[in-house]
């Protein structure tokens, strides 16, 4: 079975982010979606709250499952059987430290990185940039899905 890993922190999980998911689903037998526990790092959204967002927003994309991992992304890789990452690609800027950590990935395990073309529509979106617009009042609606953005107005409001 051909199994891909798409890694990162989906603080909170964007639209950008769905699509590379979904069109990784269709190459590959199975996807594991990687949640980043970072204990350095605190988010607006615990883990527990952003893969329950990760699942709500896969529904129906039957070869997509949701997990977290602390440590190194390789050896999640390794634990989880897969032998590919998947990562987005927005801009020539993403393109260095991605590089970066590809060769190390695959330097340390053997794990390769497939580097995919985020959509266009999608390319200037970011979580960050996402979280700013929502805590000022913007409209995040175009950028994320429903039920991140419910979760986003309700977690705002509750500060
Ligand atoms: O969404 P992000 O925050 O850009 O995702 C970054 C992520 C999770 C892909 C990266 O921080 C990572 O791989 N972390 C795990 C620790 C690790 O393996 N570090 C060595 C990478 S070469």
């Amino acid at each position: 079975m051909r199994r891909a890993v798409c890694p990162g922190s989906f603080d909170p999980v964007t639209n950008g982010h769905l699509d590379i998911i979904v069109r990784s689903a269709r190459l590959f037998d199975e996807v594991i979606v990687g949640v980043l526990i970072n204990s350095a790092k605190e988010g607006l959204f615990t883990v527990e709250e952003r893969i329950s967002m990760l699942r709500e927003a896969t529904t129906g994309v039957d070869n997509v499952r949701i997990e977290s991992f602390h440590g190194l992304l390789v050896d999640f890789c390794r634990a989880q059987g897969a032998q590919v990452l998947v990562k987005g690609l927005r801009a020539v800027s993403d393109f260095d430290y991605e590089l970066q950590m590809a060769q190390m990935n695959v330097g340390l395990s053997g794990v390769e990185t497939l580097f995919m073309p985020t959509n266009p529509l999608y390319s200037f979106i970011a979580s960050s940039l996402v979280k700013q617009v929502a805590r000022l009042g913007g409209d995040v609606s175009q950028y994320v899905p429903k039920v991140v953005e419910e979760r986003l107005e309700a977690k705002l409001r509750s500060r």
